[in-house]
């Protein structure tokens, strides 16, 4: 097999660990040698750590992709409402893309990705990584051999986790829908693009509600300050007191949430990153404007009712999900790795462990850059699962799902999506 060379735009947590690693774990299959980071300890750390040599290290995106190409692909790892410009730069260039979910926070700006990746000839690989995930690849063939009949309704939950909410969709990144976009479409294109997947059909109509409902200013307790540290009375009886929160929470540091908040994680540094930093915010005193809880109903072309439900308030962070069939019943839940079977015609119940292998979203985030990978060896012969003309769906689902939530009218998908396909 070639080996592949990429081009990093944007080494934050995603890219540096999610997919570049890839790099370190099969040097024979594939290297990074550039990099675009604006953040210089980022950049430099990155650079040593894949010997990139400096004229390859750049702090703009704009930088590396006026040059002529020098690479088979380019990685664009930057922010939410960040990707739109360094893929099509990327893509005229001549360059095959992989690109974060969500692809873009506007309509117009998805539809040209994926066109001209069309008109250029090019891979644009959206990171759907749960399409990748042994947990729901067993379903998907579950459902493709029959063995529940006919799939008749499907009930999605994605349980966000009160912690991880807090941090990420209420005080971190996440939070705003102006910096970031809306969570039914940067958290929730994951859930569309699975449902369109294992329906293995498309949407006819769907309604959506939900909002902001707990983590705002009127919910602040009496004379809460603005951030925790400031002597806040209700320390005790609050799940979200920041320093016991970073500091106790078991998931702060198996998520490396605590990253977010101080490189140096021993308490002092942490206490004083919290003192007056973004995590250190009384969860009722933020800038934050988006849904921390969201249904959609969806009705599909073949027939297939799915209620889908996003929400914070949950204690584990996982995703579980139902199918019901004219013969036989699945219920799964994906963090678990666990399938419970029912078959209706044998009365047979099964419990079906499913091996979870090392690494994030229970391993698929390897598996996908292995996928990458090798299409791009092939130079793009073939097609991705996740390529952005199949991705494009699960983007315009999540955003009509968005428009019913504000609008609270039921949206005809065709008519949604009309001029786009
Ligand atoms: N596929 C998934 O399941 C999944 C999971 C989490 C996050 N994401 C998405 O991944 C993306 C990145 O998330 P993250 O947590 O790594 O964010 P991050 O903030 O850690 O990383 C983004 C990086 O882009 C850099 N950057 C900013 N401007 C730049 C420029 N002009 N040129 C080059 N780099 C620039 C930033 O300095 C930063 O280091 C987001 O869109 C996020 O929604 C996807």
């Amino acid at each position: 097999m070639k080996k592949v060379k990429a081009i990093l735009i944007g080494a934050g947590l995603r890219g540096s660990e999610a997919y570049a690693e890839y790099a370190l774990n099969y040097p024979s299959e594939f290297e990074i040698v550039a990099v675009a980071e604006p953040d210089d300890t980022r950049r430099t750390s990155f650079s040593e750590k894949h010997g990139i040599p400096d004229e390859y290290r750049f702090e703009d995106y704009k930088e590396v992709l006026q040059r002529e190409k020098f690479a088979d692909c380019v990685l664009v790892c930057t922010q939410d409402r960040m990707h739109f410009e360094p893929v099509m730069m990327a893509l005229e260039r001549g360059y095959h893309v992989l690109c974060e979910k969500p692809m873009a926070a506007d309509k117009d700006e998805m539809v040209q990705m994926s066109k001209a990746a069309e008109r250029y000839g090019r891979v644009l690989s959206i990171c759907h990584v749960l399409r990748y995930s042994p947990f729901f690849i067993k379903l998907k063939k579950m459902v493709e051999t029959g063995s529940i009949g006919r799939v008749m309704t499907i009930q999605h939950i994605e349980n966000i986790g009160y912690w991880h909410f807090a941090h990420s969709f209420v005080r971190g990144n996440w939070r705003n829908e102006k910096s970031a976009c809306p969570i039914i479409l940067a958290k929730c294109c994951h859930d569309m693009d699975i449902l369109l997947w294992l329906t293995g059909s498309t949407c006819k109509r769907l309604q959506s509600f939900g909002g902001l409902g707990h983590f705002t200013e009127e919910n602040a307790p009496e004379d809460a300050p603005l951030y925790c540290m400031d002597g806040c009375t209700h320390r005790d009886e609050c799940p979200y007191y920041a320093p016991k929160f970073y500091l106790e929470h078991p998931k702060a540091k198996e998520d490396k949430l605590i990253y977010a908040v101080s490189e140096d994680i021993m308490p002092k540094p942490v206490m004083a990153a919290l003192e007056q930093g973004p995590y250190g915010r009384c969860v009722y005193h933020c800038d934050n404007t988006v849904s921390d809880n969201q249904i959609v109903n969806m009705e599909f072309i073949n027939g297939i009712k799915v209620s889908f439900t996003m929400t914070a308030f949950t204690e584990k962070c996982s995703r579980e999900i139902n199918l019901m069939g004219t013969k036989g019943q699945i219920k799964g839940n994906m963090d678990l790795g666990i399938i419970e079977y029912h078959d209706f015609v044998s009365g047979d119940e099964e419990i079906i462990r499913i091996h979870t292998p090392e690494g994030g979203h229970s391993g698929s985030d390897t598996l996908m850059m292995k996928d990458f990978v090798h299409l791009i060896a092939n130079d793009g012969a073939g097609r991705s699962s996740t390529d952005a003309s199949i991705s494009l769906e699960s983007h315009l689902l999540a955003l009509a799902a968005e428009e019913s939530r504000i609008s609270g009218k039921v949206i005809e998908f065709q008519t949604y999506t009309g001029d786009y396909k």
